[in-house]
């Protein structure tokens, strides 16, 4: 009777886990195999991650299939991946799954160095958020007060006076593009808002300010380890908000 009714507790705390998710997973596992298998996708041929979109397809599908729990063996048909819906597989969230699945592919690209080589440099050319040449001196204002300027600003010396209230009508779209609500994507967002900031700044600055080779590699590599921390926070929050695990 006694291992009955402990065996009837650990059924029941199982339920949830076993039922809740079958169905979300397998969406989320087709969503995947559409994104890798070219069929047309409202977000990776949006401007935003168009870009990035070889390196993202050429992820490492293990890699992702472990992070995420899937397993290879629910068969995905023809039929799954041509009648896809995202918004009938998830509703409302369907811009969150996309999200998740697109961070999880950011997290197992395997050629980690060409890849910051191409972020790095696309985002200097154009960067997602963009200040005015004029503003360049607040740029490097900003980095100061931030305590990031080494080794770049330093590189540049000679900053200009601007009054701290020139400054800050000056960066107050740059935070504001950089500062996510606490509600999106269930907080998770939050983890990018301070090294966003940092590098929105930075991107600015060498795209108007020529940094010589070794300062910028520097800067690069900065910028390759800590993206790569932040988008492993970024999926691990995903997963445990979304998921549930
Ligand atoms: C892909 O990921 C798996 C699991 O993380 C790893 O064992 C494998 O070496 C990776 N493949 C390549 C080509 O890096
Ligand atoms: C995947 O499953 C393993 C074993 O069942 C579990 O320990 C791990 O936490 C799970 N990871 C995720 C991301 O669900
Ligand atoms: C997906 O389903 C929604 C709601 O039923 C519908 O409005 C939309 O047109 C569908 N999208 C595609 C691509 O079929």
């Amino acid at each position: 009777m006694k291992f009955l009714l402990i065996f009837l507790k650990i059924f029941l705390l199982l339920i949830p886990k076993i039922s809740s998710n079958p169905t979300t997973l397998k969406n989320l596992q087709i969503l995947i195999e559409r994104k890798f298998q070219n069929y047309p996708d409202s977000y990776l041929d949006d401007p935003y991650y168009k870009p990035d979109a070889e390196f993202l397809r050429s992820s490492n599908r293990t890699c992702i299939y472990n992070k995420l729990n899937l397993t290879d063996n629910k068969i995905i048909t023809n039929d799954d991946l041509k009648n896809f819906n995202d918004s009938i597989a998830f509703g409302r969230l369907a811009e969150d799954f996309h999200t998740l699945a697109i961070y999880v592919m950011y997290s197992c690209i395997d050629d980690v160095d060409e890849f910051s080589k191409h972020f790095f440099a696309r985002n200097i050319r154009e960067p997602v958020v963009e200040i005015p040449r004029e503003c360049i001196e607040c740029v490097k204002n900003e980095l100061l007060r931030l305590g990031v300027e080494k080794p770049l600003i330093s590189h540049f010396g000679g900053l200009k006076d601007h009054s701290v209230e020139q400054c800050k009508e000056i960066l107050k779209e740059l935070k504001k593009a950089t500062r996510s609500d606490e509600g999106e994507f269930r907080g998770c967002l939050k983890i990018y808002d301070k090294v966003s900031r940092e590098f929105y700044l930075k991107f600015n600055l060498m795209k108007f300010e020529k940094v010589d080779e070794k300062i910028y590699e520097i800067e690069r590599k900065r910028h390759e380890k800590i993206s790569r921390e932040v988008c492993e926070k970024f999926v691990k929050c995903m997963i445990d908000e979304y998921l549930g695990k």
